[in-house]
């Protein structure tokens, strides 16, 4: 008999927690996990360290395919491109723009699809992005779409950025998440949207704890069984 490997996909825009939640979760469960948006961040990260224009669709699909991406397991993991640490340099606002726009190409996306179903292993993977439940992982059995208030995501990121170290205003920040936010959201290919039966968690009265528990209910009555 053939067991079908779990996965939980856990879709939203930025802010809403995805992350947090999703490595716990990960945790928790003792699955693998993907952190989807840091391939397109490491990915925009070395097209911006090349020069390469951000709508170059040909030369970036072959930088996405040959590019050297290793995750490390820690929590904050490490993120090697080409042997370099560039966990610190992803996680930038500009990056994560500059990400939302190379995410926009079609041949972007299907250069990445493989990387990402790589990381479906025993005995399980939560999968954390924009269109892991729609699209990468569309037959997952378990599918969360976490949301939250426009200005609660904004001031999440704000904290996380400055516990990073870097250096941002919230004004600024709220206009940048809001232009990422509707790039993510209008595209025509795999734009953000709710997965048919994902189940909608809008976090932003609720404590991570909270959102953890709920989300670990969507999986844990299944596996239960
Ligand atoms: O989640 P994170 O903020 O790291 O994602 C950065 C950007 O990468 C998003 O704004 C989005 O444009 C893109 N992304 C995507 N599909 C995913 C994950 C991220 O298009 N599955």
């Amino acid at each position: 008999m053939t067991m079908t490997l779990p996965v939980l996909t856990i879709d939203g825009p930025s802010g809403s927690g995805k992350g947090t939640v999703s490595r716990a979760v990960a945790k928790a469960l003792g699955w693998h996990f993907l952190d989807s948006g840091a391939i397109y961040r490491s990915l925009a990260f070395a097209a911006l360290q090349s020069g390469m224009h951000l709508d170059d669709e040909a030369s970036l699909a072959e930088l996405a395919v040959s590019m050297d991406l290793v995750f490390s397991a820690d929590d904050p993991p490490q993120v090697w491109l080409d042997g370099i640490d560039i966990a610190l340099q992803i996680g930038t606002e500009t990056v994560g723009n500059a990400a939302s726009c190379v995410a926009q190409i079609k041949g972007v996306r299907e250069a990445l699809l493989q990387k990402q179903l790589s990381f479906k292993k025993p005995p399980g993977l939560v999968a954390d992005g924009r269109d892991m439940g729609s699209v990468v992982f569309k037959e997952a059995p378990f599918k969360v779409f976490l949301t939250a208030s426009a200005e609660v995501r904004a001031k999440r990121r704000l904290m996380q950025l400055k516990d990073k170290g870097h250096d941002v205003n919230l004004n600024g920040l709220i206009s940048e998440i809001e232009q990422r936010d509707r790039r993510d959201l209008v595209r025509t290919e795999a734009p953000l949207v709710r997965a048919e039966g994902a189940v909608l968690i809008d976090s932003s009265d609720l404590s991570i704890d909270e959102v953890i528990r709920q989300v670990m209910k969507v999986v844990q009555s299944d596996l239960d069984e």
